[in-house]
């Protein structure tokens, strides 16, 4: 039984390391899933380090698990929302060494050596330019997608501290409100962006 569990690792190490060769001298991509399907096959684990709003972190992990679940089911910060999994809505929006980025289309090995911020750790007492100005313009509603648009404005005037109107439609365009909130949101970054 042992040599057969063996002999199974065996093949998977040799497949490995035949296909990373290959994928490196023919650099396409279907090889390159191919690899990522092996990889997802036998559940590969990994010491992935990240910092998280700060602190470091080693997970033992699937490198393929994507940041979102990282984040909610080993890290427990829940502010970042499942909401489509495709990266079409942006409720699972975080920061990547200050980017805004979908989470839930981030594998954890992407994010290897990097920094992530989260809502949980955009400010230290929920007193963030935006997050003020959130509260001044009584933006949320149900407040699903709201930790996701916060993080992607938050972002937006890191970058462009003074937006015009057009670029804060743009930065937000892939964030999506059920509730309709669009327009506080707008005014919102407008308010923020004075402070
Ligand atoms: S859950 Fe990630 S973009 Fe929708
Ligand atoms: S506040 Fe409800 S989905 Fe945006």
């Amino acid at each position: 039984m042992r040599n057969t569990t063996e002999n199974e690792e065996l093949k998977y190490y040799k497949s490995v390391a035949l296909l990373s060769i290959i994928c490196i001298l023919a650099n396409q991509e279907n090889l390159f899933n191919n690899y990522q399907a092996i990889n997802q096959r036998f559940h590969i684990m990994a010491a992935i380090n990240l910092t998280v709003n700060g602190k470091k972190q080693t997970l033992n992990i699937d490198p393929n698990t994507p940041m979102l679940w990282v984040l909610r089911d080993h890290l427990n910060l829940v502010g970042a929302k499942y909401g489509c999994g495709i990266a079409a809505c942006g409720a699972c929006t975080v920061h990547l060494n200050g980017t805004a980025v979908r989470s839930c289309q981030l594998p954890v090995s992407a994010a290897a050596g990097s920094k992530i911020t989260t809502i949980e750790g955009l400010s230290e007492k929920g007193d963030h330019p935006v997050q003020k100005a959130w509260i001044e313009h009584d933006v949320s509603q149900c407040g699903y997608c709201q930790a996701g648009q916060i993080m992607s404005a938050a972002a937006l005037l890191k970058t462009t501290p003074k937006p015009t109107d057009e670029q804060i439609d743009n930065a937000m365009n892939g964030n999506i409100c059920r509730c309709g909130t669009y327009l506080r949101i707008h005014a919102a970054i407008k308010t923020a962006s004075k402070s």
